[in-house]
């Protein structure tokens, strides 16, 4: 790959630590992919927060780089092992918050914002169309690449970093126009009821159209949420973090109808919740806000949750970014809903939370926050509507 004088001198070390290993991380991806160059990224998106997942070798190797390693543009964080206010009220131990506030320094000292979630485009890291970004996180990327048309790879924490230190990405994959064309026509043959049909009609594309790019016909209308849920469910399930829907998502007008055809059908959605939920009557935890919830979201879990009771068996979170934490406080709404025994997770989530062994049952309105619990958190799973997942809640019993 070719590089600048000034990335040459980088690489030699000229620039300190942090950014030598980086550009040792960008130009290795881009001679495995074969790219030309690297070229600028409006902002970053790191994954690989918590420090249930990093460890204590993770940590070391976060701190080698915040010794001298500063991000260069916009670059906000993916959810943590934790609640950074509240991970007592969460059962979160002592020794884990120490260690997790550890990891959070060291993104702080390089002048990462410390956002901790995974919808940061509903927060203020929001690209334009067709801007080149680099984000990790699946369901992220998918939103970028897909419902706002930005131009990312799917990045992993060490690359993602890496292009926040350099301010610059190989441009390679999805980076090209020549391979963001359409190559498999999904048409979905069924009308989608409720809020966690998105997740199942994900999980059905996702695993049909697998690494392949759908140009999907037959949906009339989606809301910002459904199409975030959508996003986080056809890349967990296939891997590809791009699609277009006809007459919704940006760029598809650019592109014929691809030749080969797989049809969603009624039963499809009914086959999804089958492999998706598990046999079990009873539920111990309710997770909503896989992807983090909006301020929409959150008034709809209130107005639901409304002069009702938690069940004292039932731990029930509530996952949204900080801010948007912020304006559900000011609204009313984290009070009726805290009313109601629900606690707010903010900065976590239920895939990097240290879960295992808390639980042996999940109801959610996501399908992605099904294949981490059950994978991850041996959970049995439950997927349904917002209702569902209340009265699940209330009851502590799948109806
Ligand atoms: Fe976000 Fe965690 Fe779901 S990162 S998409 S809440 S599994």
């Amino acid at each position: 790959m070719y590089l600048t004088k000034e990335e040459e001198r980088m690489l030699d070390g000229e620039y300190g630590h942090a950014v030598k290993k980086s550009m040792e991380i960008l130009s290795a991806l881009g001679d495995i992919y074969g790219a030309e160059k690297l070229i600028k990224v409006g902002s970053v998106q790191i994954a690989g927060v918590s420090y249930h997942n990093l460890g204590d070798a993770g940590l070391e190797y976060l701190n080698g780089l915040a010794k001298d390693g500063r991000v260069r543009v916009i670059t906000t964080l993916n959810p943590a092992g934790m609640d950074l206010e509240n991970w007592r009220n969460l059962g979160i131990s002592e020794e884990f918050a120490k260690k997790q506030n550890l990891v959070i320094e060291a993104f702080r000292k390089m002048g990462i914002i410390v956002s901790c979630t995974c919808t940061p485009y509903l927060i203020g890291n929001l690209p334009r169309y067709r801007e080149h970004i680099a984000w990790a996180e699946s369901s992220a990327v998918t939103f970028a690449n897909s419902v706002i048309g930005a131009m990312t790879n799917r990045e992993g924490g060490p690359s993602a970093l890496a292009a926040a230190f350099i301010g610059k990405t190989p441009l390679y994959g999805l980076h090209l126009e020549k391979n963001r064309i359409p190559d498999v026509h999904v048409e979905v043959n069924t009308e989608l009821k409720k809020f966690s049909d998105w997740g199942a009609l994900g999980y059905c594309i996702g695993k049909n159209a697998n690494n392949r790019i759908s140009y999907i016909t037959g949906i009339k209308e989606a809301s910002m949420e459904e199409l975030k849920s959508f996003c986080a469910s056809v890349v967990t399930y296939g891997s590809k973090p791009l699609f277009y829907i006809k007459g919704i998502t940006p760029g598809f007008e650019k592109y014929e109808t691809p030749k080969e055809k797989i049809t969603v059908t009624e039963e499809d959605i009914k086959k999804a919740y089958d492999e998706i939920n598990d046999d079990t009557d009873t539920i111990e935890f309710v997770f909503i806000g896989c992807p983090h919830s909006s301020i929409k979201e959150i008034s709809q879990i209130a107005e639901k949750l409304k002069g009702k009771k938690i069940s004292s068996k039932v731990e029930f979170w509530v996952a949204t970014p900080r801010p948007i934490k912020q304006l559900s406080d000011d609204r009313g709404y984290t009070k009726i809903i805290e009313d109601a025994g629900g606690k707010f997770a903010c900065d976590t989530c239920v895939a990097v939370a240290p879960l295992k062994g808390r639980f042996k049952s999940l109801a959610t309105t996501s399908a992605k926050a099904c294949y981490y619990s059950r994978g991850h958190n041996l959970m049995k799973t439950k997927l349904g509507s917002l209702e569902q997942c209340i009265d699940a809640g209330v009851t502590g019993k799948w109806e």
